[in-house]
């Protein structure tokens, strides 16, 4: 048996990914922990009979969230689509991935989440763009890569049919964890 929790922080199309994947398998999700109330991705959490955590910017930092984490005793923390950044007393701790909607280096950093990333490539005319999935250390976007998946990119896509592109690949996520583990 193997155990991840998964931080995230909005709709959660990544979270349910990730759960439909290991439904019945092995791998068990212990607990999704959020930083804003009215994220989605708790509905997805009640739904699925998986405990959720809320916790502030400011309880991040904290022996409570630490020891928390440590008695979980996590194979690996999953991040997908937390907009926090985690402070280096959890990041020198514990494996944690992280789930990026570009080809990092580029279009990474503070800001950089959302239709935020796709603008912002689609103004710079890329020919392509993608999903970085990569190992999280103390600095936004900045850890070892661990896979990439492209798409193309033509004159014609805007913000959003690259979002829907993106979200195709995002689909890859749940069995590169699988390898991890
Ligand atoms: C995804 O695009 C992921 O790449 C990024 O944040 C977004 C989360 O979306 N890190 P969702 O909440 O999983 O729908």
């Amino acid at each position: 048996m193997k155990s991840i929790i998964i931080f995230a922080s909005g709709n959660g199309t990544n979270t349910q990914n990730i759960i439909n994947y290991f439904r019945g398998s092995e791998v068990v999700i212990s607990k999704i922990i959020c930083n804003y109330s009215g994220a989605k991705v708790l509905d997805i959490a009640r739904n699925e009979n998986i405990e959720s955590i809320i916790i502030s910017k400011d309880q991040l930092d904290t022996d409570g969230v630490i020891n928390l984490l440590k008695q979980l005793e996590p194979d690996l923390i999953v991040l997908a689509g937390f907009l926090l950044k985690l402070p280096k007393s959890i990041t020198d701790l514990f494996r944690i991935v992280n789930i990026h909607p570009s080809l990092l280096p580029k279009f990474g950093g503070k800001g950089m989440w959302g239709m935020n990333v796709h603008k912002a490539v689609i103004e710079s005319f890329e020919e392509e763009s993608g999903i970085t999935i990569h190992w999280v250390n103390e600095n936004y976007d900045e850890g070892n890569i661990i896979k990439q998946y492209k798409c193309k990119l033509s004159d014609l896509d805007t913000p959003e049919t690259l979002s829907e592109k993106i979200k195709e690949l995002e689909l890859n996520y749940p069995s590169v964890i699988k390898s991890i583990l």
